[in-house]
C-alpha cells in the first residue's frame, strides 16, 4: 500500500490527541502537519497542547517540537502539504461546514469526526464494516463541488457505535422497531474525572442533541445511494434516551428489539459471530479480526474489561434473551473515543485509501 501525508486539524484538542497516538505509528498513514485555532499558530505541539494531553501515552517525539499551522488562514499551504487531512475542531456548525469545504475545494479531502456534514445529501457518513459502498456518492460530491480529487467524508456520532453494528446482521429479518437506551461515558463530553469531578458518583439524565443523532442517524447509515444523494432508510423506527454515567471510556446501550420474522437466539448469536465486513476482508490496518464478539456470562460486556477489546475497534454484547414487549433485549458496548471517533475515522480512512480516494 501506498504511504499518504496527513494532516490533522484540531491536533489540539480531544479527539486530536488521539489521532496523533493512532497515528504515530500508523503503516500507511504519515503525520506531516497539525493545525489548530489561531491561538495556538505558531506554537510548538507540547507547547500548545500545555496541560491539556489527556492521553495515557507521551506525547509522541516525532510530533512534539511540530509546529502549528492556522487552521483556516493556512488551507492552501496545508492542502500542497498533504494527501487529506482529518478534522476534530470545536467551532460554529456552519464554520465547520465552510472550513470542511474550503479544504475540499482546495484538492485536499477531508476525513471529520464533526457533525456538521452529518445531513449533506451527498457526504458518506461511513462506518466502514456496515456501509462501505456509501463512498460511491464521493463522485457527486466531487461534481457539486467542482473538485478533482477534494471531498468530505463524515463519522457518525459515537452513541449507536455498539447498537447500529449489533443490529444490521439482523436487518434481513426486517427490524420493526428499536428501543436503546445508552450509558455514556465522560470521555464522550472531552472530560476526565479530573476535569469534570462532579460526574464521580453521579449520573446525568441529559446530553444535549445526543438523541436525536442516535435516532435519526442510523438511518443515513442504512440509506442507499438514488441519483446524485443518500436517501434515508424508512425503517426500522429508532426511540432512544442517553444518559451521562461515571464512566471514563465506553458506551454502553441496552437495546431492545422488535422483528417481521423473529429469529431464534441460535440464529442472531450465529449471525453476529459470522459477520465480516469490508474492513476484514481487505484486512485493513485497524480493523479488529472479530468486529462483533458476543460474551455469554451474564455480567458482561462490561466497560473495564471489554472496551480496549482488539484496540477499542471491536463491539461486544451480551445478555440477548427474550422480552415481555419487544422480541429481544441484549446488551452492547463500544469504546466511544476509539471506534467511536478517532479509531473509526481512521479505519474510514483506510477503507477510503484503499478504494483509491486519495489518489
Ligand atoms: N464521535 C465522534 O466522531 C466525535 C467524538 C467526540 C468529538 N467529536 C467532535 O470532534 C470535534 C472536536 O472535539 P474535541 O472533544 O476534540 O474538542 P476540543 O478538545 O475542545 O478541541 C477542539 C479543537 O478545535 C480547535 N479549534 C477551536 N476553535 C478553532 C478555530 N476557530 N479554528 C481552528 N481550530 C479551532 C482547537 O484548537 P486550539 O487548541 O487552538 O483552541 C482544538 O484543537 C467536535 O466537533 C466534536 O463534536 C466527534
Amino acid at each position: 500500500m501506498k504511504n499518504y501525508n496527513v494532516g490533522i486539524i484540531g491536533a489540539t484538542g480531544m479527539v486530536g490527541q488521539r489521532f496523533i497516538t493512532l497515528l504515530a505509528e500508523h503503516p500507511w498513514f504519515n503525520i506531516k502537519v497539525l493545525a489548530a485555532s489561531s491561538r495556538s499558530a505558531g506554537k510548538k505541539y507540547t507547547e500548545a497542547v500545555g496541560n491539556r494531553w489527556a492521553m495515557t501515552v507521551e506525547i509522541p517525539e516525532k510530533v512534539k517540537d511540530m509546529v502549528i499551522l492556522d487552521a483556516t488562514a493556512d488551507i492552501e499551504k496545508i492542502a500542497a502539504q498533504v494527501d487529506f487531512v482529518f478534522c476534530a475542531v470545536d467551532m460554529k456548525k456552519d464554520e465547520i461546514r465552510a472550513l470542511e469545504e474550503a479544504y475540499a475545494k482546495a484538492e485536499c479531502p477531508v476525513v471529520s469526526n464533526n457533525s456538521a456534514h452529518r445531513h449533506t445529501k451527498d457526504v458518506p457518513m461511513i462506518v466502514p464494516e456496515i456501509n462501505p459502498e456509501h463512498a460511491e456518492i464521493i463522485a457527486a460530491q466531487r461534481k457539486r463541488l467542482g473538485t478533482k480529487r477534494g471531498f468530505v467524508s463524515v463519522k457518525s456520532n459515537c452513541s449507536l457505535q455498539s447498537y447500529v453494528p449489533a443490529l444490521h446482521p439482523l436487518m434481513k429479518y426486517g427490524i420493526k422497531d428499536v428501543l436503546a437506551c445508552t450509558y455514556q461515558a465522560i470521555s464522550g463530553a472531552g472530560k476526565t474525572f479530573e476535569t469534570w469531578p462532579e460526574m464521580v458518583d453521579n449520573l446525568i439524565p441529559y446530553i444535549g442533541g445526543e438523541e436525536e443523532k442516535s435516532e435519526i442517524e442510523p438511518l443515513k447509515i442504512w440509506g442507499k445511494i438514488q441519483d446524485d444523494e443518500i436517501v434515508d432508510a424508512t425503517t426500522p423506527a429508532i426511540t432512544t434516551q442517553c444518559l451521562r454515567v461515571p464512566v471514563s471510556d465506553g458506551h454502553t446501550a441496552a437495546v431492545f428489539v422488535r422483528f417481521e420474522n423473529k429469529p431464534t437466539i441460535e440464529q442472531i448469536k450465529e449471525d453476529w459471530k459470522n459477520f465480516r465486513g469490508v474492513p476484514q476482508e481487505l484486512e485493513l490496518p485497524s480493523a479488529p479480526k472479530q468486529f462483533l464478539n458476543y460474551f455469554e456470562e451474564d455480567n458482561r460486556p462490561q466497560a473495564k474489561s471489554e472496551r480496549n477489546l482488539e484496540g477499542g475497534m471491536a463491539v461486544s454484547m451480551g445478555r440477548l434473551r427474550e422480552d415481555s414487549q419487544y422480541d429481544y433485549k441484549f446488551v452492547c458496548l463500544s469504546h466511544n473515543t476509539l471506534r467511536g471517533a478517532a479509531g473509526g475515522a481512521v479505519l474510514m480512512a483506510e477503507l477510503l485509501a484503499a478504494k483509491g480516494y486519495f489518489d
